[in-house]
């Protein structure tokens, strides 16, 4: 029994925004998750998909895309990105009613592996594409469901808790940010984040142990398409 991780695999057979336009690892990723993923993971194993999974914008265009995850070997439990338009966080437990025992559609609570909790939401990094009300409102809203997810895992009896955030804990550069004062609040030894994709922005946030938390930048791409083994 495994955990895996990975984000952003941008999947997009109902619609036409290849990935194959930025180049590089992007070009025919899919075949390389196709290629790696059953060559790693096994039917016991559990592997995170954190967030932007399909560039469909409502859940019919989105199809294909969660058949090709659900066909990958293993739990699949996936996590929102800011592109997963498919996805209504009011409408979360539709997803998972839906897809029931098929792929579990995890956004601000936590799912159990094991003796850890998973918890998990969309977090929020300002790239300069708000104003900043909005960034605001979106900061605080995420923060709310990330303080949430741990205080239910808490509150359940975990003591070991593994946060997922699809946008990067800090804003590009930042060594801090409400999130990452939450996590060290809360205890958290370990973060997973990914959104962070193109060579460019690997190093727009925290990597490696930072003030007691071991984060780790899991985007597709980043990782040329191996999954992270985290536990
Ligand atoms: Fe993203």
């Amino acid at each position: 029994m495994a955990l895996y991780a990975i984000g952003d695999l941008h999947l997009s057979f109902a619609s036409d925004k290849s990935m194959d336009v930025w180049g590089g690892n992007w070009v025919g990723h899919e075949q390389k998750v196709l290629d790696v993923f059953p060559s790693m993971i096994g039917q016991d194993d559990t592997l995170v998909l954190v967030g932007d999974h399909s560039w469909g914008r409502n859940l019919k265009e989105c199809e294909t895309d969660l058949q090709f995850i659900m066909d990958l070997p293993g739990r699949k439990i996936l996590t929102r990105g800011n592109h997963d338009l498919f996805w209504d966080s009011r409408h979360t437990s539709k997803l998972n009613k839906l897809y029931k025992g098929k792929l579990e559609f995890l956004q601000g609570g936590y799912a159990v592996y094991g003796t850890t909790a998973l918890v998990a939401t969309k977090g929020y990094a300002d790239e300069g594409n708000d104003p900043p009300e909005r960034v605001f409102q979106l900061k605080d809203r995420e923060l709310m469901r990330l303080q949430d997810g741990i205080r239910k895992a808490k509150t359940a009896g975990f003591d070991d808790i593994i946060v997922f955030l699809h946008y990067p804990p800090t804003d590009p550069g930042q060594e801090r940010s409400l999130f990452t004062d939450c996590l060290e609040k809360e205890r958290i030894h370990r973060v997973i984040y990914a959104h962070c994709h193109g060579e460019e922005h690997f190093h727009d946030s925290l990597m490696g142990n930072v003030r007691g938390i071991e984060y780790d930048l899991v985007s597709g791409d980043y990782r040329n398409w191996v999954p992270l083994r985290v536990l």
